[in-house]
């Protein structure tokens, strides 16, 4: 399957980010085919046709998510998700520094559909480039007429992976802590300063302007059924050209590897990632499963953010699992005990395997504390932190089990009683 650039079409011209280059290449037409010619509801029922799928992790549908906002709602905000923080995923930076237009032109598409007249980017506040490409594109849009009465603030974010969760955004958006809120009430319903409240990603958004410009049945034959359109997949880690390679929805593994130029000589395929960290590991029995949403869930694993984390025979699982756990950690908001503290305990469990000195429990433990995790944590941020974890044990327990043999009295401690959970699909 080649690579089908849609939203990243004009990625490689180096000016695409001035809005005169932006409109000579196409853009803002769609503006001319949606506001004020269909009825807002009508855009919102195109959305949900398309099918498109949210891409800043959880895939839900978009058009579904903006009907669930009150249309009677005096005040109502869109928020863009550009606070890009997940390890892997680098889709929305490229969107963000190469085609600002294309996230502003889908962000006043989506606030048109909603009713909304204000509207936020919460940008990564380590994105400097990007924040400044930003604010020229919202400059430079304004002075063009195409806001109209739309109010667009771009908003540095508060440094931390957890104010990317949607609640947890709205908390620092309104200068709080970046903690999430107890869900229901969604924020569709409830979200920022009381208010209904859209939160979409950066692709999500850059979505809508191709589907507004060629229609629904063109996005729907891209990809497969209740998995369309592209997606831009982000390939790094052990893997011979790193970066973003845009393909239909469902193209598998193997394509987007050898897209990205193989392995790096003389390694072999060991493992990946496929949607992020957050998610369970592949290993060589799944290189031709479908990357889309449906088909890495069938196998337990997740598309997420479609950031595909490459590992060749080289890689040492126990140092992925450890430092991945450290990311964790830090990123912890701290608001509940089962994240605070599990994530601490299992880093500390592996430093401890690592130096030598684990023993066959330790892997029991893990599996326990994580499991409670993933059962009793408040937000996604634990939920997601296990998976990658206890998968590299599963399916790599040797490895494990090696370095616990460094010490001399592992073998007195029972061995860990581990299932293997999974069903291949492939
Ligand atoms: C810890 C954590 C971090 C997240 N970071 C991001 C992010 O940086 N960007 C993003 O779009 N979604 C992120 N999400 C998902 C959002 O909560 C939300 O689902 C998404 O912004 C919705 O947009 P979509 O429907 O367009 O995908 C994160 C979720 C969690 C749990
Ligand atoms: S799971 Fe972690 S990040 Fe989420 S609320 Fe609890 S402590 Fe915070």
């Amino acid at each position: 399957m080649p690579e089908m650039r849609v939203l990243t079409a004009h990625i490689d011209d180096p000016d695409q980010s001035n809005i005169e280059t932006y409109i000579k290449n196409g853009g803002y037409q769609s503006l001319k085919k949606a506001v004020g010619v269909i009825q807002p509801a009508e855009l919102i029922e195109m959305v949900k046709q398309s099918g498109l799928r949210g891409r800043g992790g959880a895939g839900f549908v978009t058009g579904t998510k903006w009907s669930f906002v009150p249309q009677d709602a005096p005040v109502k905000y869109l928020v863009c998700n550009a606070d890009e923080s997940e390890p892997g995923t680098f889709k929305d930076r490229l969107l963000i520094e190469r085609d600002p237009h294309q996230i502003i032109e889908g962000i006043i598409l989506a606030s048109y559909a909603i009713g909304s007249e204000k509207a936020f980017i919460y940008c990564r506040g380590e994105f400097y480039e990007g924040l400044a490409k930003l604010k020229r594109a919202v400059k430079q849009a304004k002075e063009k007429g195409f806001l109209g009465k739309l109010d667009i603030v771009v908003h540095p974010g508060a440094g931390a992976y957890i104010a990317g969760e949607e609640t947890a955004q709205l908390n620092s958006l309104e200068g709080y802590r970046a903690t999430p809120r107890l869900k229901p009430p969604f924020p569709a319903v409830v979200g920022l300063y009381g208010k209904p409240t859209v939160i979409n990603n950066v692709e999500t958004l850059c979505n809508v302007v191709h589907i507004v410009n060629h229609g629904v049945e063109w996005f729907l034959k891209m990809g497969k059924p209740k998995n369309t359109g592209t997606k831009i997949f982000q390939i790094s880690g052990q893997i011979a050209k790193p970066g973003c390679y845009e393909f239909a929805l469902g193209v598998p593994l193997i394509e987007v590897i050898d897209t990205a130029g193989g392995m790096l000589p003389g390694r072999k395929f060991k493992a990946c990632y496929p949607g992020g960290s957050s998610c369970n590991l592949l290993d060589d029995r799944d290189l031709n499963i479908a990357m889309d949403f449906d088909a890495l869930a069938a196998r337990k694993s997740a598309l997420g953010t479609a950031s595909i984390i490459v590992m060749d025979d080289t890689a040492d699982m126990v140092k992925v699992a450890h430092r991945l756990m450290q990311f964790y950690q830090n990123e912890s908001c701290g608001k509940c005990t089962p994240c605070r503290e599990g994530t601490r305990w299992v880093v500390q469990i592996l430093a401890r395997i690592e130096s030598g000195k684990g023993t066959f429990g330790d892997l029991e433990t893990i599996e326990r504390v994580c499991k409670n995790m993933e059962e009793n944590s408040f937000c996604p941020l634990a939920v997601g932190a296990a998976p990658p974890i206890l998968s590299a044990i599963y399916h790599f327990k040797g490895e494990f089990e090696a370095y616990i043999r460094r010490n001399p009295h592992a073998e007195k401690h029972p061995k860990m009683k581990l299932a293997y959970p999974y069903q291949f699909v492939v």
